[in-house]
Protein backbone atom coordinates (compact mmCIF):
# COMPACT_ATOMS: atom_id res chain seq x y z
CA UNK A 1 0.00 0.00 0.00
CA UNK A 2 0.99 3.70 -0.48
CA UNK A 3 0.57 5.37 2.92
CA UNK A 4 2.22 8.70 1.36
CA UNK A 5 -1.07 9.05 -0.67
CA UNK A 6 -3.89 9.04 1.99
CA UNK A 7 -4.74 11.67 4.48
CA UNK A 8 -3.79 11.30 8.01
CA UNK A 9 -5.04 12.04 11.93
CA UNK A 10 -3.39 11.42 15.00
CA UNK A 11 -5.31 9.31 17.48
CA UNK A 12 -2.64 8.84 20.34
CA UNK A 13 -3.71 7.12 23.60
CA UNK A 14 -4.76 9.49 25.76
CA UNK A 15 -1.75 9.74 28.75
CA UNK A 16 -4.46 9.93 32.12
CA UNK A 17 -6.77 7.03 30.76
CA UNK A 18 -4.33 4.70 29.17
CA UNK A 19 -1.99 5.14 32.08
CA UNK A 20 -4.83 4.01 34.28
CA UNK A 21 -5.24 0.70 32.41
CA UNK A 22 -1.65 -0.21 32.67
CA UNK A 23 -2.76 -0.60 35.81
CA UNK A 24 -5.56 -3.43 35.95
CA UNK A 25 -3.32 -6.19 33.95
CA UNK A 26 -4.14 -8.19 37.05
CA UNK A 27 -0.93 -8.56 38.89
CA UNK A 28 -0.71 -9.42 42.56
CA UNK A 29 1.87 -7.93 45.07
CA UNK A 30 3.97 -10.90 45.02
CA UNK A 31 4.18 -11.11 41.19
CA UNK A 32 4.62 -7.53 40.71
CA UNK A 33 7.41 -7.58 43.11
CA UNK A 34 8.95 -10.90 41.27
CA UNK A 35 8.64 -8.75 37.61
CA UNK A 36 11.07 -5.98 39.64
CA UNK A 37 13.48 -8.43 40.61
CA UNK A 38 13.29 -9.86 37.01
CA UNK A 39 14.90 -7.01 35.78
CA UNK A 40 17.75 -6.69 38.16
CA UNK A 41 18.84 -10.60 37.70
CA UNK A 42 18.59 -9.82 33.84
CA UNK A 43 20.96 -6.57 34.56
CA UNK A 44 23.14 -9.14 35.88
CA UNK A 45 22.67 -8.27 39.82
CA UNK A 46 24.39 -10.06 42.68
CA UNK A 47 22.53 -8.83 45.30
CA UNK A 48 18.72 -7.60 45.33
CA UNK A 49 16.93 -5.76 48.75
CA UNK A 50 13.88 -5.58 49.29
CA UNK A 51 12.85 -3.14 52.02
CA UNK A 52 9.18 -2.29 53.41
CA UNK A 53 8.80 0.85 55.61
CA UNK A 54 5.75 1.52 57.36
CA UNK A 55 4.35 4.51 57.45
CA UNK A 56 0.38 3.77 57.11
CA UNK A 57 -0.83 5.26 53.95
CA UNK A 58 2.39 6.52 53.27
CA UNK A 59 4.02 3.22 53.39
CA UNK A 60 7.00 2.51 50.50
CA UNK A 61 8.42 -0.50 49.34
CA UNK A 62 11.72 -0.52 47.43
CA UNK A 63 13.75 -2.86 45.79
CA UNK A 64 17.11 -2.16 44.92
CA UNK A 65 20.29 -3.80 43.04
CA UNK A 66 24.12 -3.77 42.70
CA UNK A 67 23.36 -4.86 38.95
CA UNK A 68 25.02 -2.69 35.83
CA UNK A 69 22.25 0.39 36.18
CA UNK A 70 21.01 3.26 33.71
CA UNK A 71 22.27 6.51 32.84
CA UNK A 72 19.58 9.43 32.44
CA UNK A 73 18.71 8.09 28.85
CA UNK A 74 18.58 4.97 29.82
CA UNK A 75 16.01 5.55 32.55
CA UNK A 76 13.66 7.66 30.76
CA UNK A 77 13.76 4.84 28.01
CA UNK A 78 13.42 2.28 30.48
CA UNK A 79 10.39 4.08 32.03
CA UNK A 80 8.48 4.30 28.24
CA UNK A 81 6.20 1.71 28.22
CA UNK A 82 6.67 -0.69 25.43
CA UNK A 83 10.23 0.23 24.51
CA UNK A 84 11.22 -2.95 23.74
CA UNK A 85 9.34 -5.34 20.99
CA UNK A 86 8.13 -8.57 22.33
CA UNK A 87 9.29 -10.24 18.99
CA UNK A 88 12.98 -8.75 19.30
CA UNK A 89 15.81 -11.67 19.94
CA UNK A 90 16.35 -11.65 23.87
CA UNK A 91 19.57 -13.09 25.38
CA UNK A 92 18.89 -16.75 27.04
CA UNK A 93 19.08 -14.73 30.50
CA UNK A 94 17.21 -12.07 29.75
CA UNK A 95 14.19 -12.42 32.05
CA UNK A 96 11.77 -9.63 30.51
CA UNK A 97 9.82 -9.88 27.66
CA UNK A 98 7.63 -7.08 26.60
CA UNK A 99 9.28 -3.84 27.73
CA UNK A 100 6.11 -3.37 30.46
CA UNK A 101 7.34 -5.07 33.07
CA UNK A 102 9.06 -2.23 35.03
CA UNK A 103 6.03 -0.07 34.69
CA UNK A 104 2.53 -2.15 34.68
CA UNK A 105 4.07 -4.19 37.77
CA UNK A 106 4.48 -1.09 39.47
CA UNK A 107 1.49 0.49 38.60
CA UNK A 108 -0.34 -2.40 39.08
CA UNK A 109 0.89 -1.18 43.32
CA UNK A 110 1.15 2.33 43.39
CA UNK A 111 0.75 5.46 41.79
CA UNK A 112 4.18 6.86 41.82
CA UNK A 113 7.14 4.91 40.91
CA UNK A 114 10.39 6.18 41.00
CA UNK A 115 13.81 4.89 39.55
CA UNK A 116 17.20 5.94 41.20
CA UNK A 117 20.19 4.06 38.51
CA UNK A 118 23.88 4.74 38.20
CA UNK A 119 26.36 2.83 35.92
CA UNK A 120 29.99 2.05 36.84
CA UNK A 121 32.02 5.52 37.04
CA UNK A 122 28.96 7.81 36.34
CA UNK A 123 26.71 9.83 38.25
CA UNK A 124 23.33 8.66 39.54
CA UNK A 125 20.47 9.93 37.25
CA UNK A 126 16.65 9.23 38.61
CA UNK A 127 13.04 9.93 37.17
CA UNK A 128 9.52 9.36 38.13
CA UNK A 129 6.24 7.92 36.84
CA UNK A 130 3.49 10.15 39.25
CA UNK A 131 -0.16 9.18 37.93
CA UNK A 132 -1.15 11.85 39.75
CA UNK A 133 1.00 14.61 37.79
CA UNK A 134 -0.64 12.09 34.31
CA UNK A 135 -4.15 12.80 35.38
CA UNK A 136 -3.64 16.29 35.96
CA UNK A 137 -1.15 17.31 32.94
CA UNK A 138 -2.52 14.26 31.00
CA UNK A 139 0.79 14.47 28.69
CA UNK A 140 3.16 11.32 28.64
CA UNK A 141 5.65 13.25 31.54
CA UNK A 142 8.36 11.84 33.77
CA UNK A 143 9.20 13.81 36.60
CA UNK A 144 12.88 14.63 37.66
CA UNK A 145 12.36 13.67 41.17
CA UNK A 146 12.66 11.04 44.02
CA UNK A 147 11.90 10.88 47.61
CA UNK A 148 14.62 12.57 49.24
CA UNK A 149 15.04 10.05 51.65
CA UNK A 150 16.47 7.48 48.85
CA UNK A 151 18.82 10.30 46.81
CA UNK A 152 22.29 8.69 48.48
CA UNK A 153 20.55 5.03 48.56
CA UNK A 154 23.32 4.13 45.67
CA UNK A 155 26.15 5.98 47.39
CA UNK A 156 28.26 2.79 48.69
CA UNK A 157 27.81 0.72 44.56
CA UNK A 158 29.32 1.05 42.18
CA UNK A 159 26.56 0.29 40.09
CA UNK A 160 22.76 -0.34 40.63
CA UNK A 161 19.40 0.66 40.37
CA UNK A 162 16.51 1.29 43.08
CA UNK A 163 13.06 1.20 42.41
CA UNK A 164 10.87 2.79 44.77
CA UNK A 165 7.31 2.11 45.26
CA UNK A 166 4.78 5.13 46.58
CA UNK A 167 1.49 5.79 47.37
CA UNK A 168 0.44 2.10 47.65
CA UNK A 169 -2.98 2.59 46.92
CA UNK A 170 -3.64 -0.93 45.96
CA UNK A 171 -2.52 -2.17 48.90
CA UNK A 172 -3.35 -0.14 51.61
CA UNK A 173 -5.79 3.17 51.76
CA UNK A 174 -4.12 6.64 51.74
CA UNK A 175 -5.34 7.20 55.02
CA UNK A 176 -4.61 4.76 56.54
CA UNK A 177 -2.71 5.71 60.17
CA UNK A 178 0.82 4.51 61.24
CA UNK A 179 -1.31 3.63 64.37
CA UNK A 180 -3.37 1.43 63.00
CA UNK A 181 -2.53 -1.98 63.74
CA UNK A 182 -4.87 -4.07 61.69
CA UNK A 183 -3.76 -2.23 58.59
CA UNK A 184 -0.09 -2.90 59.68
CA UNK A 185 -0.95 -6.75 59.58
CA UNK A 186 -2.31 -6.85 56.66
CA UNK A 187 0.75 -5.06 55.03
CA UNK A 188 2.91 -7.39 57.10
CA UNK A 189 0.53 -10.78 56.11
CA UNK A 190 0.98 -9.55 52.42
CA UNK A 191 4.49 -9.14 52.59
CA UNK A 192 4.86 -12.57 54.30
CA UNK A 193 3.33 -13.92 50.94
CA UNK A 194 5.68 -11.84 49.01
CA UNK A 195 8.38 -13.05 50.62
CA UNK A 196 7.61 -16.85 50.46
CA UNK A 197 6.60 -16.25 46.78
CA UNK A 198 10.24 -15.00 45.97
CA UNK A 199 11.88 -18.14 47.65
CA UNK A 200 10.06 -20.48 45.73
CA UNK A 201 9.98 -18.48 41.80
CA UNK A 202 13.35 -17.33 42.32
CA UNK A 203 14.71 -20.63 44.35
CA UNK A 204 16.85 -21.93 41.92
CA UNK A 205 19.03 -18.78 41.26
CA UNK A 206 19.28 -18.95 45.17
CA UNK A 207 20.69 -22.30 45.08
CA UNK A 208 22.83 -21.80 42.55
CA UNK A 209 24.13 -19.02 44.34
CA UNK A 210 23.89 -16.80 41.92
CA UNK A 211 21.86 -13.95 43.63
CA UNK A 212 21.48 -13.21 47.05
CA UNK A 213 17.91 -11.65 47.42
CA UNK A 214 17.83 -9.72 51.10
CA UNK A 215 14.57 -9.14 52.84
CA UNK A 216 15.58 -6.32 55.44
CA UNK A 217 18.65 -7.91 57.07
CA UNK A 218 18.78 -11.15 56.10
CA UNK A 219 18.82 -13.32 52.76
CA UNK A 220 15.61 -15.58 51.74
CA UNK A 221 16.34 -19.16 51.79
CA UNK A 222 15.36 -20.92 48.71
CA UNK A 223 12.10 -23.21 48.40
CA UNK A 224 12.83 -26.31 46.09
CA UNK A 225 9.37 -27.90 45.24
CA UNK A 226 10.33 -30.90 44.47
CA UNK A 227 12.37 -31.89 47.84
CA UNK A 228 15.48 -33.14 46.61
CA UNK A 229 17.05 -33.46 49.74
CA UNK A 230 14.36 -36.01 51.03
CA UNK A 231 15.63 -39.43 50.74
CA UNK A 232 12.32 -40.74 50.10
CA UNK A 233 11.51 -38.25 47.23
CA UNK A 234 10.89 -39.78 43.89
CA UNK A 235 12.71 -38.59 40.85
CA UNK A 236 11.54 -39.87 37.51
CA UNK A 237 13.30 -40.16 34.18
CA UNK A 238 14.16 -36.60 32.00
CA UNK A 239 11.91 -36.33 28.94
CA UNK A 240 12.25 -34.10 26.09
CA UNK A 241 9.20 -32.69 24.87
CA UNK A 242 8.49 -32.01 21.39
CA UNK A 243 10.18 -28.73 20.43
CA UNK A 244 13.18 -28.49 22.84
CA UNK A 245 11.90 -28.58 26.51
CA UNK A 246 12.12 -31.19 29.15
CA UNK A 247 9.90 -32.28 31.71
CA UNK A 248 10.93 -34.28 34.85
CA UNK A 249 8.26 -35.44 37.58
CA UNK A 250 8.41 -35.64 41.33
CA UNK A 251 6.75 -37.54 43.73
CA UNK A 252 6.95 -36.78 47.22
CA UNK A 253 7.37 -39.29 50.39
CA UNK A 254 4.12 -39.31 52.17
CA UNK A 255 4.06 -37.44 55.35
CA UNK A 256 5.46 -40.55 56.92
CA UNK A 257 8.52 -40.98 55.31
CA UNK A 258 9.87 -37.11 55.51
CA UNK A 259 13.06 -36.72 57.30
CA UNK A 260 10.71 -34.51 59.86
CA UNK A 261 7.27 -32.83 60.75
CA UNK A 262 8.99 -28.79 59.77
CA UNK A 263 10.44 -30.67 56.34
CA UNK A 264 6.78 -31.84 55.73
CA UNK A 265 5.28 -28.96 56.66
CA UNK A 266 7.89 -26.75 55.06
CA UNK A 267 7.48 -28.45 51.42
CA UNK A 268 3.59 -28.39 51.56
CA UNK A 269 4.29 -24.25 50.35
CA UNK A 270 2.47 -21.62 50.29
CA UNK A 271 -0.75 -23.34 49.40
CA UNK A 272 -0.81 -26.08 51.05
CA UNK A 273 -0.40 -29.72 49.17
CA UNK A 274 -3.25 -30.06 46.83
CA UNK A 275 -3.29 -26.97 45.54
CA UNK A 276 0.77 -27.35 45.05
CA UNK A 277 0.60 -30.14 43.18
CA UNK A 278 0.56 -30.24 38.99
CA UNK A 279 3.30 -28.75 36.77
CA UNK A 280 6.23 -26.20 37.39
CA UNK A 281 6.95 -24.66 34.73
CA UNK A 282 10.44 -22.94 34.40
CA UNK A 283 11.99 -20.32 31.80
CA UNK A 284 15.81 -20.80 32.14
CA UNK A 285 15.63 -20.95 36.51
CA UNK A 286 12.94 -18.74 36.13
CA UNK A 287 10.03 -20.32 38.19
CA UNK A 288 7.05 -18.63 35.62
CA UNK A 289 3.82 -21.43 36.75
CA UNK A 290 4.04 -22.83 39.87
CA UNK A 291 0.89 -25.88 40.96
CA UNK A 292 -0.74 -26.10 37.55
CA UNK A 293 -2.04 -29.14 35.33
CA UNK A 294 -2.24 -26.54 32.61
CA UNK A 295 -5.85 -27.68 32.26
CA UNK A 296 -5.73 -30.76 30.87
CA UNK A 297 -6.31 -32.62 35.05
CA UNK A 298 -8.18 -31.55 38.09
CA UNK A 299 -6.45 -31.46 41.29
CA UNK A 300 -6.88 -33.92 43.14
CA UNK A 301 -6.23 -34.85 47.00
CA UNK A 302 -4.71 -38.14 45.97
CA UNK A 303 -2.43 -36.62 43.14
CA UNK A 304 -1.65 -33.92 46.26
CA UNK A 305 2.45 -35.26 45.85
CA UNK A 306 3.07 -35.19 42.52
CA UNK A 307 4.78 -32.10 41.03
CA UNK A 308 6.60 -31.95 37.65
CA UNK A 309 9.11 -29.65 36.46
CA UNK A 310 9.06 -28.26 32.89
CA UNK A 311 12.13 -26.30 31.65
CA UNK A 312 11.08 -23.86 28.66
CA UNK A 313 14.44 -22.20 26.78
CA UNK A 314 13.31 -18.40 26.59
CA UNK A 315 12.94 -18.78 22.44
CA UNK A 316 9.43 -21.07 23.24
CA UNK A 317 7.40 -18.35 24.91
CA UNK A 318 5.56 -17.34 21.75
CA UNK A 319 4.67 -21.19 21.23
CA UNK A 320 3.76 -21.66 24.98
CA UNK A 321 1.94 -18.14 25.25
CA UNK A 322 3.18 -16.78 28.37
CA UNK A 323 1.68 -14.10 29.40
CA UNK A 324 2.84 -10.28 30.46
CA UNK A 325 2.69 -10.96 33.98
CA UNK A 326 4.75 -14.27 33.52
CA UNK A 327 2.43 -15.95 35.61
CA UNK A 328 0.37 -18.00 32.85
CA UNK A 329 1.32 -20.75 29.91
CA UNK A 330 -0.70 -22.47 27.76
CA UNK A 331 1.25 -25.85 26.03
CA UNK A 332 1.31 -25.96 22.33
CA UNK A 333 -1.36 -28.59 20.65
CA UNK A 334 2.09 -30.62 19.94
CA UNK A 335 2.69 -31.12 23.24
CA UNK A 336 -0.57 -31.31 25.28
CA UNK A 337 -0.68 -35.62 24.68
CA UNK A 338 3.45 -36.14 25.39
CA UNK A 339 2.66 -33.89 28.47
CA UNK A 340 -0.55 -35.59 29.46
CA UNK A 341 0.77 -39.26 29.13
CA UNK A 342 3.82 -38.46 31.34
CA UNK A 343 2.47 -37.06 33.71
CA UNK A 344 -0.41 -39.69 34.04
CA UNK A 345 2.36 -42.14 35.12
CA UNK A 346 3.58 -39.48 37.49
CA UNK A 347 0.39 -39.59 39.04
CA UNK A 348 0.01 -43.01 39.44
CA UNK A 349 3.25 -43.21 41.43
CA UNK A 350 1.33 -39.97 43.04
CA UNK A 351 -1.37 -41.88 44.17
CA UNK A 352 -0.16 -44.81 45.52
CA UNK A 353 2.27 -43.59 47.37
CA UNK A 354 -0.74 -41.21 49.13
CA UNK A 355 -2.57 -44.69 49.08
CA UNK A 356 -0.59 -46.56 50.82
CA UNK A 357 0.81 -43.97 53.64
CA UNK A 358 3.92 -44.71 52.30
CA UNK A 359 4.10 -48.26 52.52
CA UNK A 360 5.61 -50.19 50.17
CA UNK A 361 2.83 -52.83 50.67
CA UNK A 362 3.74 -55.75 48.86
CA UNK A 363 6.99 -56.89 49.26
CA UNK A 364 7.19 -57.26 52.96
CA UNK A 365 9.76 -60.08 54.11
CA UNK A 366 9.18 -61.66 50.31
CA UNK A 367 5.83 -62.65 51.41
CA UNK A 368 2.87 -61.72 49.85
CA UNK A 369 0.99 -59.04 51.96
CA UNK A 370 -2.67 -59.62 53.20
CA UNK A 371 -5.02 -56.82 52.84
CA UNK A 372 -8.51 -57.45 54.61
CA UNK A 373 -10.46 -56.13 51.66
CA UNK A 374 -9.75 -57.07 48.13
CA UNK A 375 -9.88 -54.98 45.21
CA UNK A 376 -11.61 -57.27 42.08
CA UNK A 377 -11.98 -55.75 38.78
CA UNK A 378 -14.50 -57.72 36.44
CA UNK A 379 -15.45 -55.90 33.16
CA UNK A 380 -13.75 -52.98 34.05
CA UNK A 381 -16.24 -52.75 37.01
CA UNK A 382 -14.32 -52.37 40.36
CA UNK A 383 -15.35 -53.98 44.05
CA UNK A 384 -13.94 -54.76 47.16
CA UNK A 385 -14.66 -58.31 49.10
CA UNK A 386 -13.44 -59.20 52.19
CA UNK A 387 -9.94 -61.54 51.96
CA UNK A 388 -11.24 -65.15 52.63
CA UNK A 389 -8.04 -65.97 52.85
CA UNK A 390 -6.68 -63.59 56.01
CA UNK A 391 -5.43 -65.30 58.95
CA UNK A 392 -7.52 -63.38 61.67
CA UNK A 393 -10.80 -64.63 59.19
CA UNK A 394 -9.79 -68.00 59.66
CA UNK A 395 -9.20 -67.80 63.15
CA UNK A 396 -12.30 -66.33 63.65
CA UNK A 397 -14.07 -69.34 62.36
CA UNK A 398 -12.50 -71.76 64.71
CA UNK A 399 -13.94 -68.35 67.49
CA UNK A 400 -17.31 -68.78 66.37
CA UNK A 401 -17.56 -73.04 67.27
CA UNK A 402 -17.29 -71.90 70.95
CA UNK A 403 -18.24 -68.12 71.09
CA UNK A 404 -20.34 -67.08 68.02
CA UNK A 405 -21.49 -63.83 69.56
CA UNK A 406 -17.77 -62.37 69.95
CA UNK A 407 -16.40 -64.01 66.63
CA UNK A 408 -19.41 -62.13 64.58
CA UNK A 409 -18.51 -58.87 67.38
CA UNK A 410 -14.90 -58.92 66.33
CA UNK A 411 -15.33 -59.49 62.91
CA UNK A 412 -18.07 -56.46 62.09
CA UNK A 413 -15.68 -54.20 64.13
CA UNK A 414 -12.65 -55.52 61.98
CA UNK A 415 -13.97 -55.21 58.99
CA UNK A 416 -15.84 -51.54 59.80
CA UNK A 417 -12.00 -50.22 60.46
CA UNK A 418 -10.48 -51.37 57.62
CA UNK A 419 -12.98 -49.99 54.91
CA UNK A 420 -10.42 -49.03 52.13
CA UNK A 421 -11.98 -45.88 51.74
CA UNK A 422 -9.13 -43.88 50.50
CA UNK A 423 -9.00 -46.27 47.05
CA UNK A 424 -12.58 -46.37 46.98
CA UNK A 425 -12.18 -42.53 46.85
CA UNK A 426 -9.59 -42.31 44.19
CA UNK A 427 -11.39 -45.16 42.24
CA UNK A 428 -14.40 -43.01 42.22
CA UNK A 429 -12.81 -39.45 41.45
CA UNK A 430 -10.57 -41.10 38.42
CA UNK A 431 -13.97 -41.38 36.85
CA UNK A 432 -12.36 -44.37 34.58
CA UNK A 433 -14.38 -47.59 35.84
CA UNK A 434 -17.78 -47.32 37.73
CA UNK A 435 -18.00 -49.17 40.60
CA UNK A 436 -20.34 -52.39 40.33
CA UNK A 437 -23.65 -52.50 41.27
CA UNK A 438 -24.12 -54.04 44.43
CA UNK A 439 -26.25 -57.22 44.39
CA UNK A 440 -25.87 -57.42 40.87
CA UNK A 441 -24.31 -60.71 41.28
CA UNK A 442 -24.90 -62.03 44.25
CA UNK A 443 -26.95 -65.65 43.87
CA UNK A 444 -31.09 -64.73 44.60
CA UNK A 445 -30.82 -68.29 46.13
CA UNK A 446 -28.91 -66.80 48.91
CA UNK A 447 -31.07 -63.84 49.42
CA UNK A 448 -33.97 -66.24 49.67
CA UNK A 449 -32.28 -68.43 52.18
CA UNK A 450 -31.70 -65.54 54.70
CA UNK A 451 -34.75 -63.81 53.86
CA UNK A 452 -36.80 -67.34 55.10
CA UNK A 453 -34.18 -67.00 58.33
CA UNK A 454 -35.30 -63.56 58.93
CA UNK A 455 -38.88 -64.11 58.09
CA UNK A 456 -39.09 -67.20 60.36
CA UNK A 457 -37.70 -66.01 63.16
CA UNK A 458 -40.05 -62.69 63.33
CA UNK A 459 -42.93 -65.28 63.22
CA UNK A 460 -41.28 -67.30 66.05
CA UNK A 461 -41.12 -64.40 68.34
CA UNK A 462 -44.68 -63.72 67.94
CA UNK A 463 -45.36 -61.25 65.02
CA UNK A 464 -47.83 -61.97 62.25
CA UNK A 465 -46.94 -62.73 58.86
CA UNK A 466 -47.59 -58.92 57.55
CA UNK A 467 -45.87 -57.26 60.36
CA UNK A 468 -42.89 -59.56 59.74
CA UNK A 469 -43.27 -59.11 55.70
CA UNK A 470 -43.62 -55.01 56.96
CA UNK A 471 -40.54 -55.10 59.18
CA UNK A 472 -38.23 -57.16 56.93
CA UNK A 473 -39.06 -54.63 53.58
CA UNK A 474 -37.48 -51.50 55.81
CA UNK A 475 -34.31 -53.69 56.44
CA UNK A 476 -31.44 -52.91 53.37
CA UNK A 477 -30.84 -54.43 51.02
CA UNK A 478 -33.70 -56.59 51.53
CA UNK A 479 -36.30 -53.28 50.74
CA UNK A 480 -35.01 -54.36 46.95
CA UNK A 481 -36.66 -57.59 47.09
CA UNK A 482 -40.51 -56.73 47.67
CA UNK A 483 -41.88 -59.69 45.57
CA UNK A 484 -39.76 -62.39 47.02
CA UNK A 485 -40.88 -60.69 50.57
CA UNK A 486 -44.66 -60.84 49.33
CA UNK A 487 -44.25 -65.15 48.39
CA UNK A 488 -42.75 -65.73 51.86
N1 LIG B 1 17.03 -2.93 37.70
C1 LIG B 1 17.37 -2.60 36.44
N2 LIG B 1 18.67 -2.49 36.10
C2 LIG B 1 19.04 -2.16 34.83
N3 LIG B 1 18.16 -1.94 33.83
C3 LIG B 1 16.85 -2.04 34.10
C4 LIG B 1 16.38 -2.38 35.41
N4 LIG B 1 15.04 -2.40 35.39
C5 LIG B 1 14.68 -2.12 34.13
N5 LIG B 1 15.75 -1.91 33.34
C6 LIG B 1 15.73 -1.59 31.89
O1 LIG B 1 14.43 -1.22 31.57
C7 LIG B 1 13.95 -2.00 30.48
C8 LIG B 1 12.46 -2.12 30.58
O2 LIG B 1 12.09 -2.95 31.67
P1 LIG B 1 10.67 -3.62 31.71
O3 LIG B 1 9.65 -2.55 31.60
O4 LIG B 1 10.61 -4.49 32.89
O5 LIG B 1 10.59 -4.48 30.40
P2 LIG B 1 11.41 -5.78 30.00
O6 LIG B 1 11.92 -6.36 31.27
O7 LIG B 1 10.40 -6.64 29.32
O8 LIG B 1 12.49 -5.31 29.09
C9 LIG B 1 14.71 -3.28 30.59
O9 LIG B 1 14.77 -3.93 29.34
C10 LIG B 1 16.08 -2.79 31.06
O10 LIG B 1 16.83 -2.36 29.97
MG1 LIG C 1 11.07 -6.64 33.05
Amino acid sequence: MDYSKLQKAAATPEASSMIETFRSIGYSLETAIADIIDNSISAHAKNIYINRIWRGGKSVITIKDDGEGMNSDEIIQAMRPGAQNPLSDRSETDLGRFGLGLKTASFSQCRKLSVLSKRKDESHAFWSWDLDYVAESDKWELLQWIPEEFIGELDNLQSGTLVVWSDLDRVLLPQTAETDDSAKRKFSNALDKVKNHIAMIFHRFIEDKAIKIFWGEHDITAWNPFCPDENKTQARETENINGGAKMKGYVLPHKNNFSSEQAYKKAEGMNGYPAMQGFYVYRGKRLLLAGDWLGLFRKEEHYKLVRIQIDLPNRLDTEWQIDIKKSKAYPPAVCREQLESYAKSVRAIGSEVYRHRGKILKQRAGQNFQPLWLEKKKDSKWSFVVNREHLMIQDLKTLAKENPEQAIEKLLKFLEEAIPTKTIYINEAQGEETQKTPFSDVDINLIKEVLVLMYNNQIAQGKTSAQAKALLKIQEPFNNYEDLIEQL
